[in-house]
C-alpha cells in the first residue's frame, strides 16, 4: 500500500484491522500520540488529506494513496507552521502531550470554525492548560516574552521544549526506540472478582501460544510487600501490596501477564490462562468496612506493614484535639454542622501510565517511566528485587500530565520482572480504560464537620470527622488523610479544634495521590460549613475570614499545635481577599441570557497549603561551567507539565548572569544527577529550585575567585567571560587550571505557606439545575512569581481540573465494577466546558524560597469546589453537600 507520511511517500501493508494510530508509531511517526484509543481525546490527530482526523479510529487500509500529515510534517522547530508558532507565542500548552495533535486540528480550521471553538474544539482535549491560553493560541495572542538578556527571572518566557513540543519532535515515554533489539510487550490478566484467593493457575497453554515469551504470575514474583506509593520515606506507607498477589482484592487487579513478541500476541494469549478462584466476601463502603462483621482485607499483614487496624480494615487514623471542642460548641452562640461528600476523579493526565525496560550492556536494570519520582522508583525496584541500588537505572523523557498519579509504581515492577525473566526489552502501556480501573484515582470521602462561633463572629470551636475510601490498597492512604486534616483547618485561628479521621480499606480500585492531596475535598466542607456559619451570623464571608484565618505570629494548630518546621515565610492572604472581593464587585465577567429563570449569586472559599510536603524533600543539584560559556544543570526532576524546568532555567541564568539557551539541563535520571525525591507537592521550585539556586551562587563565586587570581580586582559575570578591572577573562581561560563547577542541596525545611482564594459569580437556572458561571476569580499568594504566564497557565490548569471535578467529574462503581471507564463516559471538561478564570496575584516575597517564590501548581485546585457550593447556595438557597454538583442534582435541591 503507497501512501505518503509528511511529504515522504511509503510502501507498507497494516495488518488486517490496524488502526492509522498503531499504524503509524510502529512505523517510526512518534509525532502522533496515543490518548484514548477511542476517538474521544484528539492526541492522535492527523491530517489525511487535508481533514482532520482521529487516527486511533481511522482504519490503516483506507490510507492508500493518500497523504498524511502530522505535527511533525507541518513544520519543523527552525521553521515552525503558523498555528505551530500561535501555541509557541500564546505559551497554549503545559505538558504538551496534547499538543501535536492540537496543532494539526487546528492548523485546519476555517475561519468560522475559529469562531465557533466550542463546537470545533470538542474533539481535542486538554488536561493542564483550562483552555484558556489554548484560545489566545487560536486568537494570536502572545503570551509569551523574548528574552535575550540575563535577567530572566520574573519574566514570561517559553518552556525550552516549545518548538519540539508544537511538532511533535519532543519524545515521551514510549517514543524513543533507542533501545537494544527485540522489544518484548507486556499484557496483564486482571481479576474478574472484587476479593478472592487464587487456588490454582494453569498457564501452559499461554505459554505455547503464537509469539509469547513468557506467562508471570505470583509463582514467578518475588514475595516482597511493597507500597506502590512512593516518598522519601518509604515507610509512610504501608506495606501490603506484590508484584503479583495470590489474594486479589480489586477487579482488574494483576492475577498474571503474558510477554510476547507483540501487543496483540500478548492480549490474544490472555484467553487461554486458567484462574480457579476461592471467592471471598467483599465490602465497598467504607463506613461497612469498619464494622466487626465486614470481610477484612489486610488481616494477613502484621505490624511490619504499618496499618493500623487490620482487623477494622483502618489503615490510617488520627482521633486527637486542641481544647475542649465538645464544651466549646456547646457554649457557640452559632453552630453549624453537616456533611459533605466528595467522589472518585482521576487524574486523566493525557499520557497514560507506561515503562519500558531493558538490561544494558554492563548487565544493569534500566527503566524509562512515565514517572513522577524516578530516583523513588529506581530505590524502590532495587528493594523489591533485592538488587543494589547501583544495578538499576530509571529516567524519565518528559511526561504527559501526573497531577499525583505518577506519584505511583504502577508499571515498573512488572516491566523489571519481566525484563530480569527474560533478559529482553520490555514494554508496558496502560490502556485509556486502564487509567480508570487500576491506576488510583482521588480518595472520595466523606467530611463532617461542626463549627461554632461567638455572637462578634470569632470562631470558638472547630471540629472534624474524616471517612476515606482508601480502596483495596493503602498507597497514600496516609498521607493524603493527615494532609487533609491539616492546612484545611490550620488556616483558621480557634481555641477548640477537634480532628477524627479514618482511612479504610475496601474492595474498590486503589485510591493515590490527587492535586491537592486530601486538602480538596476535606476543604471543601469546611469552608461549606464556613460560609454558613457566616451567613447564619449575618456576615459578609469575605469578612467573617479576615476575622478568623491566621496571621504572622500565629501558631499553626490543626489537631495539635504545630511544632515542627512550618513558618510564614511570606503572608499573602490579606491581599488574596482584597483582590478576590474587589473583582466580585467590579461587574467583570458575563450577565445569564434572558428569557430563563436565572438566580445570581456569589461564592468564595480560602485555602492554605504548605509550600512543602514534611517528613524531607530532598534535591541535590549540580552546576558545570563549559568552556563556551553554556552551564550544564544536572537535576533530579521530572517535567511533566509543571513548568519547573522553565523556572529554572530562569533561576541558572538569572544566577550566572546569562542567557537562558546558556543553560543546558540534565535531568529526571537517576545516573546523572544526584538524589532528588521527585516532582509532587509542588516542590519543583522551592526544593529543586532553591538547590540549584544554591549551586548557582556557589559556582558563581568560584568561577569570581579564580578570575580574581588571575587579575586581581572587583571582578563581575558576564555571559561570555567575567570582567575584572578593564579586561574581559574569557571561560576557556579560567577552565585551563580545571573544571568548574558547584553542588546545590536543600532538603525541604524550614517550609512556608502559600494561600489561595477563589471567587464565583453564578446564574443557576432554576427550572433545570443548570448552573452558569458569570465570573471566576482566583487570586494566588505564590511569593515572587517567576514565571507570570505560566503561574497563570499552572493556576487556570488547577482550577479548570477542579470545576471538573466540581460539576461533573465522577467514576461510577457497581460492586467494585467501573461502570464509566472511556472519556466518552467519564466527562474532563472541553473547552466549551470552562470560563475563563481571571487570575491575580499577591504581592509578597517569601524568605525562605528561591528569589522569593512559593509553590503554587496544585493548591489553586483547593478552593475551587466550596466557592461554587457558596455560590449555587448564594444564588438560589441550595446547599450542596457533594460533588459533582451536576444539574439533577442542583435541581432536586430546588425543589426540595
Ligand atoms: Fe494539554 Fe497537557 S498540555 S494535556
Amino acid at each position: 500500500m503507497k501512501y505518503s507520511v509528511d511529504g515522504v511517500a511509503r510502501d507498507d501493508e497494516p495488518r488486517p484491522g490496524q488502526c492509522l494510530r498503531t499504524f503509524l508509531r510502529e512505523h517510526g511517526t512518534t509525532s502522533v500520540k496515543k490518548g484514548c484509543d477511542a476517538g474521544d481525546c484528539g492526541a492522535c490527530s492527523v491530517l489525511v488529506d487535508g481533514r482532520p482526523t482521529h487516527s486511533c479510529i481511522f482504519p490503516a487500509h483506507r490510507i492508500g494513496g493518500l497523504a498524511i500529515v502530522t505535527a511533525a510534517g507541518l513544520g519543523t522547530p527552525e521553521n515552525l507552521h503558523p498555528m505551530q508558532q500561535a501555541f509557541v507565542d500564546a505559551g497554549g500548552f503545559q505538558c504538551g502531550f496534547c499538543t501535536a495533535g492540537m496543532v494539526v486540528t487546528t492548523s485546519a480550521f476555517t475561519t468560522a470554525q475559529k469562531e465557533n471553538l466550542p463546537q470545533s474544539m470538542k474533539g481535542n482535549l486538554c488536561r493542564c492548560t483550562g483552555y484558556r491560553s489554548i484560545r489566545d493560541a487560536l486568537a494570536a495572542t502572545k503570551n509569551i516574552e523574548c528574552v535575550d538578556n540575563q535577567a530572566a527571572q520574573g519574566r514570561s518566557i517559553a518552556a525550552p521544549a516549545s518548538a519540539r513540543l508544537v511538532t511533535g519532535n519532543e519524545p515521551f515515554t514510549l517514543d524513543l526506540r533507542d533501545i537494544p533489539d527485540g522489544l518484548l510487550h507486556a499484557a496483564v490478566l486482571g481479576s474478574p472478582h472484587s476479593h478472592a484467593y487464587i487456588s490454582g493457575i494453569n498457564t501452559a497453554a499461554a505459554r505455547s501460544a503464537p509469539g509469547v515469551v513468557a506467562v508471570l504470575t505470583y509463582l514467578d514474583s518475588p514475595d516482597i510487600l511493597f507500597s506502590t506509593a512512593r516518598h522519601e520515606n518509604r515507610t509512610d506507607d504501608p506495606d501490603d501490596t506484590r508484584v503479583f498477589d495470590r489474594t486479589v482484592r480489586f477487579i482488574g487487579q494483576r492475577v498474571a501477564a503474558v510477554i510476547a513478541e507483540t501487543a496483540r500476541d500478548a492480549e490474544r494469549a490472555l484467553a487461554l490462562i486458567e484462574v480457579d478462584f476461592e471467592i471471598r466476601a467483599a465490602v465497598f463502603d467504607p463506613a461497612d468496612a469498619r464494622s466487626p462483621t465486614a470481610p477484612l482485607l489486610h488481616a494477613d499483614k502484621d505490624a511490619v506493614s504499618r496499618i493500623a487496624d487490620v482487623q477494622r480494615n483502618v489503615v490510617a487514623a488520627v482521633h486527637e484535639g486542641v481544647g475542649d471542642a465538645e464544651e466549646a460548641l456547646a457554649g457557640s452562640a452559632a453552630v453549624v454542622e453537616g456533611t459533605w461528600k466528595t467522589a472518585r476523579v482521576q487524574h486523566v493526565a493525557m499520557e497514560t501510565h507506561g515503562s519500558v525496560g531493558w538490561l544494558d550492556s554492563d548487565g544493569r536494570l534500566v527503566i524509562r517511566s512515565s514517572t513522577q519520582v524516578p530516583f523513588l522508583v529506581r530505590d524502590e525496584l532495587a528493594h523489591v528485587f533485592d538488587l543494589d541500588r547501583l544495578k538499576v537505572r530509571v529516567f524519565a523523557t518528559r511526561v504527559g500530565g501526573g497531577f499525583g498519579g505518577k506519584q505511583e509504581m504502577l508499571t515498573e515492577d512488572l516491566v523489571a520482572l519481566a525484563v530480569l525473566r527474560t533478559g529482553r526489552p520490555v514494554q508496558y502501556e496502560f490502556s485509556r480504560s486502564d487509567q480508570f480501573t487500576i491506576a488510583p484515582s482521588r480518595h472520595p470521602m466523606q467530611v463532617s464537620v461542626r463549627v461554632g462561633a461567638d455572637t462578634s463572629g470569632q470562631l470558638s470551636a472547630l471540629a472534624i470527622d474524616v471517612l476515606s475510601d482508601a480502596g483495596a490498597y493503602g498507597n497514600h492512604s496516609v498521607g493524603v488523610m493527615f494532609h487533609g486534616c491539616t492546612e484545611s483547618i490550620a488556616v483558621y485561628r480557634c481555641p477548640a479544634k477537634r480532628v477524627d479521621a479514618e482511612a479504610v480499606y475496601t474492595n474498590n480500585v486503589p485510591s493515590g495521590a490527587f492535586r491537592g492531596y486530601g486538602l480538596g475535598q476535606v476543604i471543601f466542607a469546611v469552608e461549606s460549613a464556613m460560609d454558613q456559619l457566616a451567613r447564619k451570623l449575618g456576615i459578609d464571608p469575605f469578612e467573617f475570614r479576615r476575622r478568623n484565618v491566621v496571621v504572622p505570629g500565629d501558631d499553626f494548630v490543626d489537631w495539635h499545635v504545630e511544632d515542627g518546621d512550618l513558618e510564614f515565610g511570606s503572608y499573602g492572604l490579606d491581599q488574596c481577599l482584597d483582590l478576590v472581593e474587589a473583582a466580585l464587585s467590579s461587574g467583570r465577567g458575563t450577565e445569564p441570557e434572558p428569557g430563563s429563570p436565572w438566580k445570581t449569586g456569589r461564592g468564595m472559599a480560602i485555602a492554605m497549603i504548605a509550600t512543602i510536603p514534611p517528613r524531607g524533600h530532598v534535591a541535590d543539584t549540580t552546576v558545570t561551567l563549559e568552556s563556551d560559556g553554556r552551564y550544564v544543570v544536572r537535576i533530579g526532576t521530572a517535567e511533566f507539565g509543571n513548568g519547573t524546568t522553565t523556572v529554572h532555567h530562569q533561576i541558572a541564568a538569572t544566577e550566572l548572569r546569562t542567557s537562558v539557551d546558556r543553560i543546558v539541563i540534565v535531568q529526571s535520571d537517576t545516573d546523572t544527577g544526584g538524589h532528588d525525591t521527585g516532582a509532587f507537592g509542588s516542590t519543583g521550585t522551592v526544593v529543586a529550585g532553591k538547590a540549584l539556586l544554591i549551586a548557582c551562587e556557589r559556582l558563581r563565586d568560584r568561577i569570581l575567585t579564580r578570575a580574581q587570581a588571575i587579575c586581581p580586582g572587583p571582578a563581575a559575570l558576564a555571559a561570555d567571560g567575567v570582567d575584572v578591572g578593564h579586561r574581559r577573562i574569557d571561560f576557556s581561560t579560567l577552565l585551563e587550571s580545571g573544571p568548574l563547577s558547584a553542588d546545590g542541596r536543600h532538603d525541604g525545611t524550614p517550609r512556608s505557606v502559600s494561600f489561595n482564594v477563589h471567587g464565583f459569580r453564578v446564574a443557576v437556572d432554576t427550572a433545570t439545575g443548570r448552573v452558569v458561571i458569570l465570573h471566576s476569580v482566583q487570586a494566588a499568594d505564590a511569593g515572587t512569581v517567576l514565571n507570570p504566564a505560566q503561574l497563570r497557565g499552572q493556576v487556570e490548569g488547577g482550577v479548570g481540573q477542579a470545576l471538573g471535578a466540581a460539576l461533573f467529574e465522577e467514576i461510577v462503581l457497581d460492586h467494585g465494577v467501573v461502570v464509566n471507564p472511556t472519556l466518552r463516559n467519564y466527562h474532563i471538561p472541553q473547552l466549551a466546558d470552562l470560563p475563563n478564570t481571571e487570575v491575580l496575584f499577591a504581592d509578597t516575597y517569601d524568605k525562605l524560597g528561591p528569589f522569593g517564590a512559593k509553590s503554587m501548581s496544585e493548591a489553586p485546585f483547593n478552593p475551587v469546589a466550596p466557592a461554587l457550593a457558596n455560590a449555587i447556595a448564594d444564588a438560589c438557597g441550595a446547599r450542596m453537600y457533594a460533588v459533582p454538583m451536576t444539574p439533577d442534582q442542583v435541581w432536586r435541591k430546588l425543589s426540595r
